[in-house]
């Protein structure tokens, strides 16, 4: 059967205070953002195993495809400072509801995330509105950095 509300699904692997936190992180994230192009401001912030928070905001180029988006450029930040395993994830954007990862980062995320919840916040100022999924809910069966030494060898060997 159908979750009937999964909306307002617990937030459990962080408690309520850091999630405020970790959202409002992704928030001032957001008014750094660098969409001049897209015109669509997007903010993320990332918790690290060891509580360390790093946000980041997307930052887009003339040279369209060169777009980072929020999500990335906070997991960056988190690696380069040693962070290499996320356990919760918030992402503000302008919309109703709010957006969720695109591939590319649901990707990223779970290079670093065996799994991890994320924060959705949406809403005219970026977090009125907010709805918890798990990345294995975003990218089920996702291909993993493990999946890589199963597949050494030459082809067909
Ligand atoms: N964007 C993000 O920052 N994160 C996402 O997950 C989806 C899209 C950005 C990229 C681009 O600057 C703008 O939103 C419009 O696609």
């Amino acid at each position: 059967m159908r979750d009937p509300k999964p909306e307002t699904a617990p937030l459990s692997v962080i408690p309520p205070e850091q999630w405020n936190e970790l959202a409002a992180a992704a928030v001032a994230a957001r008014a750094r953002a660098y969409a001049p192009y897209s015109g669509f401001f997007v903010g993320a912030a990332v918790r690290t195993r060891d509580g360390r928070i790093f946000s980041g905001a997307n930052v887009e180029n003339a040279s369209y495809g060169l777009t980072l988006c929020a999500e990335r450029s906070a997991i960056v930040q988190a690696v380069l400072a040693g962070g290499r395993e996320i356990v919760a994830v918030a992402v503000s954007s302008g919309i109703s509801p709010p957006a969720t990862p695109c591939g590319m980062c649901r990707q990223t995320m779970a290079e670093f995330a065996e799994d991890c919840e994320v924060l959705l916040l949406g809403g005219p100022k970026g977090d009125e509105e907010r709805r918890v999924v798990t990345l294995s809910q975003l990218l089920p069966q996702a291909f993993r950095p493990a999946s890589l030494s199963r597949g050494k060898g030459p082809v067909g060997g």
